[in-house]
C-alpha cells in the first residue's frame, strides 16, 4: 500500500501521446523525404496530413508503420520507442496503405479472416460482419478478391486495417477510386471509430474529406511539416470571406474610399474579406446600404481548406 492509501496499480498512470514523432528524418539517395519531422498526436482525435504528391506522407506512415527504415529522429507509438520494442505497437496499429496489395485467390471473409490471425486476435467473426456491412461488402463477402471493382478493393483494406480493432488507425488516400455516396459512408464510418475512441491518422487529396473530418490538419511539403494546426482555427485564421452584391440597377461608383471592387457594367461588387486585415464583410455592407446602393441580392462564401492548403504552400516554398 502506498501512502495515499491507494495500491500501486491504483494510481493513474501519465497518459502518453498515441503518436510521438521527433525530429525524424529519412533521406533517399537523391532526396529527403523527410526533413526533421516532429508531430505530437492525441489519442481520439482526427488528424489529416495535407501536402502535394512527393510531400512526404506516405513515407512518414510508412516509417511510423514499419515499412520505411527512418535515417534518424525517434517515433514513439502508445508511448514505446519504436527503437526499443517494433512490435508490440503494431498490434493496436491498422494501416490502409495508398497501393492495393493483397492476395487474389482468398474470397473477401477469408482474407479478412486471416488478418484477424496475423493480428494474433480471437476469431471474431461478428467484428467481421459488423466490417463487411460498415463498408457495403456483405453481398461479396464469399467472392475472391479478384473478382471485386477498384473501389471494393480498397473498402476492403480498410475493413482489413480495422479487424483487430487497433487504437490508432492509418488511412492514407483510403477513397481514391471510392464512389461519392460511399466516400461518405466511410466518412460516417470514420467519425464512429473515432467515437469509439481510436484515433485516426488521414492522407487524403480531397481536401473536402479533410475539411469534413479532421480535427487537427498538418500541412507538409518536401518532407517538412510547414504548419499543424486545430482545423476549425486553422480556417478562421487563414479563411477568407467573399461577400458579392448583385445591384438592381447600374451603380456608376461606390462609395468614397469603399475597398472591393465594382463590376465594369455596374451592376455588382465584389470584395474579399482577409482576416485580422482590412475592413470586415459587415462594415463594407453597412456602408454599401447607408450609401442607398440599389441593392438586389448579397452572397458571401467561405474559404475552403484547399485555398489555405495552397496558400500555406505558396508561403512555405517563398520561406525556403
Ligand atoms: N523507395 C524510394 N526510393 C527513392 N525515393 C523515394 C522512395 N519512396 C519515396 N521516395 C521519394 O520520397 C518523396 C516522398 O514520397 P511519398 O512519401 O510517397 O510522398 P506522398 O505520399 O506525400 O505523395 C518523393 O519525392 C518520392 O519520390
Ligand atoms: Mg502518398
Amino acid at each position: 500500500m502506498l501512502g495515499n492509501g491507494r495500491d500501486w496499480w491504483q494510481v493513474p498512470r501519465p497518459v502518453a501521446p498515441v503518436l510521438d514523432v521527433d525530429s525524424l528524418m529519412k533521406a533517399y539517395p537523391k532526396q529527403r523525404a523527410l526533413d526533421g519531422v516532429s508531430l505530437t498526436i492525441e489519442a481520439g482525435e482526427i488528424f489529416a496530413l495535407l501536402g502535394p504528391n512527393g510531400a512526404g506522407k506516405t513515407t512518414l506512415i510508412g516509417a511510423v508503420c514499419g515499412l520505411v527504415r527512418k535515417t534518424s529522429g525517434t517515433v514513439k507509438v502508445f508511448g514505446i520507442d519504436l527503437d526499443v520494442d517494433p512490435v508490440t505497437p503494431r498490434y493496436q496499429m491498422g494501416l490502409v496503405p495508398q497501393e492495393i496489395n493483397f492476395d487474389p485467390f482468398f474470397t473477401v471473409r477469408e482474407s479478412l479472416r486471416i488478418q484477424q490471425g496475423y493480428f494474433g486476435v480471437a476469431p471474431d467473426l461478428a467484428r467481421i460482419d459488423e466490417l463487411l456491412e460498415a463498408l457495403a461488402l456483405t453481398s461479396k463477402a464469399d467472392q475472391p478478391t479478384r473478382a471485386l471493382s477498384g473501389g471494393m478493393k480498397r473498402r476492403l483494406l480498410i475493413a482489413k486495417a480495422l479487424v483487430h480493432r487497433p487504437r490508432l488507425v492509418f488511412l492514407d488516400e483510403p477513397t481514391a477510386g471510392v464512389d461519392v455516396e460511399l466516400r461518405r459512408d466511410l466518412w460516417a464510418y470514420v467519425r464512429k471509430l473515432r467515437a469509439e475512441g481510436t484515433t485516426v491518422v488521414l492522407t487524403t487529396h480531397y481536401l473536402e474529406e479533410a475539411e469534413e473530418l479532421a480535427d487537427r490538419v498538418g500541412i507538409i511539403d518536401q518532407g517538412k511539416l510547414l504548419l499543424v494546426e486545430e482545423k476549425t482555427a486553422l480556417m478562421k485564421r487563414l479563411g477568407e470571406r467573399h461577400v458579392k452584391v448583385r445591384f438592381a440597377s447600374k451603380v456608376a461608383a461606390l462609395p468614397a474610399a469603399l475597398e472591393g471592387t465594382l463590376s465594369t457594367d455596374g451592376l455588382s461588387y465584389a470584395f474579399v474579406e482577409q482576416p485580422a486585415v482590412g475592413p470586415r464583410a459587415a462594415e463594407v455592407l453597412q456602408r454599401i446600404f447607408s450609401a442607398g446602393l440599389p441593392v438586389a441580392d448579397v452572397s458571401t462564401g467561405s474559404a475552403k481548406l484547399e485555398d489555405i492548403l495552397l496558400r500555406v504552400l505558396k508561403q512555405g516554398k517563398a520561406a525556403t
